[in-house]
Order: structure tokens, then C-alpha cells, then sequence
């Protein structure tokens, strides 16, 4: 499928598919949205000096990248699969302007090796950020209660709804410790549903800038 970089509105840069008329990540700003739905309304709320976290969707790593340097803020020791079937190329990479918008150009070396480092294997990347890279497809996960977090950033539910669907959202209670906790930007009914029908306990709050609201599902 056809992949273009383009800017999002708090000058961060992000993937834009035009056939799905799909991006990676909110329009109204990638940075913002990850910042508020994933590090904020999930990473924030572990207060802990070890964490494993799932992603759904590791893309362009900004998530990951973003995890990494709050979790050397925090001193947090990080354990990060990033499930992606379908890898953004290196020379795509390279025209993301995440390590400048994130002032971390010290660690820009870092962002690469999330990057160029082998898939399907626990690399190091820092003393305290372990990345897993998984190759596979997410119905093909079938992990047990070995996850804290897991951060749900497939494609919307207008272009893949079969991503948000109770086969899926099994998979991730199952991949969940107890007391583990699923956040997503999503907030369709149809979506909480799913959720509470495999057994989550689902709160709505307020969305990043633009979306009215987002969901987090406690195991
Ligand atoms: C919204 S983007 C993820 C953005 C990413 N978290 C980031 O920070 O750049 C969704 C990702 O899911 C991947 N994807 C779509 N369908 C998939 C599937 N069935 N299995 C695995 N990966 C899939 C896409 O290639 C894309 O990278």
C-alpha cells in the first residue's frame, strides 16, 4: 500500500495512507496524542521500576521511542514487544522528524536502533529499554499474562474493524497480567462492548487534542 510522510498539526510528522485516507496517528498531532493516550493515561500510571509493554502496531516507533525516554526520566527498567506485520522501511524513517520535535537529538542513536535492529529477537537498546520487534500478525499473538500495558494503536475501526473485535480483544486480556491495563485513542461503543464482553473493566477519559475521548480497560 502507498505510504506518504506528512506533517501533523503540532508539527510532527506522521504516515498518511491514501487509499485508506488512514493515518498512523492523530492528525491534530502525533507527538500530543502519544504523549496523552499512551505515556500519560497508561505508562504515567504504573508507579513501579519494571514494566513490559505490548504494542499493537509498532509503525514508525514513535510510541516506543517516546516510552524510552520517559522511562530514563523515571528510571523505569523497560521490557517492549512491538508486534508489526508490515515494517516502515528505513529511508521512510528517516524523514520522520520525531527525535528533533522530541529535543532528543542525544539520542538519536538510540531511535535508530529500534530501527535497524534484528526483528524477533530481545535486543538491547539501553541499560533500561529491552525491544522485542515481532514480526507477526495480531491474531497471530498468543501470549499469557506476560504484559503490565499494552498500548492498542491499530488502524481505526472504519478501516480495519476486524482489529477491534472481541477475537482481538480476547487475545489481549489473555496477553495481560492481572492488574494490567489496555489504552487506546479508540472510543466507539462498539469497541467498549467487544472489551467488556472478554472481561475488561472499561473507563472513558478525555481524548488528546481534537477527540473528545479515548478508553482504558483494566484487567
Ligand atoms: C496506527 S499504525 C501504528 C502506529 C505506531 N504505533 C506508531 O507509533 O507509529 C497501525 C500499525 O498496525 C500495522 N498493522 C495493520 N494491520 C496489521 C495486522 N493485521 N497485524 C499486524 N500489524 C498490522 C500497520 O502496519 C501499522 O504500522
Amino acid at each position: 500500500m502507498k505510504r506518504e510522510i506528512v506533517q501533523t498539526s503540532d508539527g510532527s510528522t506522521t504516515i498518511y495512507l491514501p487509499e485508506w485516507e488512514e493515518n498512523y496517528h492523530s492528525k491534530h498531532g502525533a507527538i500530543q496524542e502519544a504523549k496523552h493516550v499512551f505515556i500519560k493515561n497508561g505508562f504515567s500510571q504504573f508507579k513501579v521500576e519494571e514494566l513490559s509493554i505490548l504494542e499493537i502496531g509498532f509503525g514508525t516507533g514513535l510510541n516506543a521511542f517516546i516510552t524510552f525516554l520517559e522511562a530514563k526520566i523515571n528510571a523505569v527498567k523497560i521490557h517492549y514487544t512491538g508486534v508489526e506485520a508490515y515494517p516502515v522501511e528505513f529511508n521512510e524513517i528517516e524523514q520522520m522528524n520525531y527525535v528533533v520535535e522530541l529535543q532528543a537529538t542525544d539520542f538519536e542513536q538510540e531511535f535508530e536502533k529500534m530501527h535497524t535492529c534484528e526483528w524477533n529477537s530481545n535486543v538491547k537498546i539501553s541499560e533500561t529499554f529491552y525491544l522485542n520487534k515481532r514480526k507477526q500478525f495480531f491474531n497471530e499473538i498468543n501470549d499469557a499474562e506476560a504484559f503490565d500495558l499494552i498500548y492498542f494503536d491499530a488502524f481505526g475501526y472504519r478501516v480495519q474493524p476486524e482489529l477491534w473485535s472481541t477475537e482481538i480483544f480476547q487475545k489481549m486480556y489473555n496477553a495481560l497480567k492481572l492488574g494490567g491495563v489496555l489504552v487506546t485513542y479508540a472510543a466507539r461503543g462498539v469497541v467498549k462492548r467487544s472489551m467488556i464482553e472478554v472481561g475488561f473493566s472499561v473507563e472513558k477519559l478525555a481524548g488528546p487534542p481534537g477527540k473528545r475521548e479515548m478508553f482504558r480497560a483494566s484487567k
